[in-house]
């Protein structure tokens, strides 16, 4: 079995490095095909430097563009790659642009996909994201589905062939990243914060921070928990918002701008952070997982387990709500569990991988042919 592991963005470099270290463990011919849609240092070398992962052989160097103009550039890069390269399956995770390009490409050429994260829906189809992500599951071969809910989703659209609970990768990440954190993170030191002293935010959805209602909006609701809390925020900002930040000339004194930080870092402020305000959806997990509240700075989310478990609250983009949804998770007691699973997700999924190509005569798609699989013990 061939493996053609896809990445483009930080998240997906973040939650496929585990992925990737559980087939250099079983020594599986792989390969790692990067498009290129992050390229800034601070937004991808870091990781793979941090998180020592082996370069990506292919590079399509695709950079940021228009929508169909990144998709496209995708569309036919991965088609050469995967002409070239023949792997038997392609993996890709999570629902950027790259996702639903690369899996198109493997799709019209008879490859099989396995999409990483399957099953994921926020129900707004203004979204690229959800867009991508739908395309991504329904011409999917194997849907790793993180949660029981999303096997629900998956189920409501029809798609039960091929569907694992397996758990989030971004868990496997964690735990595998949290102890180094620990060691050899600098942010909390280099920026002489303190633990439960600061509030961390970070925002760069397009629908937020185009609009510079939205962006101001978040702006002002993160200057008013500050102002209650007498905490700062430290906002590492993604080059999006940074874009934007300028384009309608937005400043805020209140707030300490830093460039955005490696994983390591990342995971220490959040870990220490007294509350988190974002629109990410990796931190939404992140912040579950690590037991820090957060404040969520938009009207629906694809992570519904952290409402219900009580880590997270929904505000939107009005200041009023901001500082609402603060005030609640503020007093929120910490003690929720993690519903993303127990670290090896990755794992599982090489599993349903080698046992799908170790007897084909069983069933040409996979083990699963007929319902999805449940977790057995997460
Ligand atoms: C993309 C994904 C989004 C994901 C996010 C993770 C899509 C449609 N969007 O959004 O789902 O949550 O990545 O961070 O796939 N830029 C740089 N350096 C970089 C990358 C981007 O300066 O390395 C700037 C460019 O000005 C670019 C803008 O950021 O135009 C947006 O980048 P793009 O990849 O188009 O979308 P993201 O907002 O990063
Ligand atoms: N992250 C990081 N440095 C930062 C901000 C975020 O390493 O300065 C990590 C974070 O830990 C999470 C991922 O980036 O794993 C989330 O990526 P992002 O918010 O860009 O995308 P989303 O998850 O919303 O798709």
């Amino acid at each position: 079995m061939k493996v053609a592991i896809v990445l483009g963005t930080r998240p997906e470099i973040i939650k496929m490095a585990p992925v990737v270290r559980e087939c250099q463990k079983r020594g599986l011919e792989f390969f790692v095909l990067h498009t290129g849609q992050h390229y800034s240092y601070s937004m991808d070398k870091v990781f793979f430097e941090e998180l020592e992962l082996p370069g990506a052989k292919h590079n399509l160097e695709v950079g940021s563009g228009s929508h169909a103009v990144q998709t496209g550039k995708i569309l036919a890069g991965a088609e050469k790659v995967f002409q070239q390269e023949r792997p038997d399956v392609v993996l890709v995770q999570g629902d950027t642009n790259t996702v639903m390009a690369s899996a198109l490409a493997a799709s019209k050429m008879g490859i099989r996909i396995g999409h990483v994260e399957a099953g994921l829906r926020s129900f707004d189809r203004t979204m690229p994201e959800e867009v991508n992500r739908v395309i991504a599951d329904h011409i999917s071969d194997y849907l790793f589905a993180p949660t029981v809910q999303a096997l629900d989703y998956l189920r409501e659209e029809g798609i039960v062939k091929g569907v694992h609970v397996t758990g989030n990768t971004i868990v496997d990440s964690v735990f595998q990243s949290r102890e180094i954190a620990r060691r050899k993170a600098k942010a909390l030191e280099e920026l002489g914060l303190k633990k439960d002293g600061y509030l961390l935010a970070t925002a760069h959805r397009a629908e937020n921070v185009d609009s510079k209602d939205r962006l101001s909006g978040m702006l002002r609701g993160m200057e008013m928990v500050s102002g209650d809390t007498g905490l700062p925020v430290v906002f590492p900002m993604h080059p999006r918002t940074q874009g934007r930040m300028k384009e309608f000339g937005l400043r805020s004194d209140a707030i300490r701008v830093i460039e955005p930080r490696g994983f390591l870092d990342f995971l220490q402020l959040e870990s220490n952070a007294r509350l988190v305000l974002t629109d990410s959806g990796g931190v939404q997990e992140e912040t579950c997982i690590l037991g820090v509240p957060c404040v969520t700075l938009r009207e629906n989310t694809e992570r519904p387990e952290t409402l219900e478990v009580g880590s997270n609250v929904l505000v939107g983009t009005s200041p009023s709500r901001i500082r609402g949804g603060a005030t609640v998770m503020l007093k929120a007691s910490r003690g929720w569990k993690n519903p993303f699973g127990d670290g090896n997700a990755s794992e599982r999924m090489l599993d349903v991988l080698e046992a799908s190509f170790e007897a084909p005569a069983v069933d040409a798609m996979g083990v699963a042919s007929g319902e999805a699989s449940r977790p057995s013990a997460m």
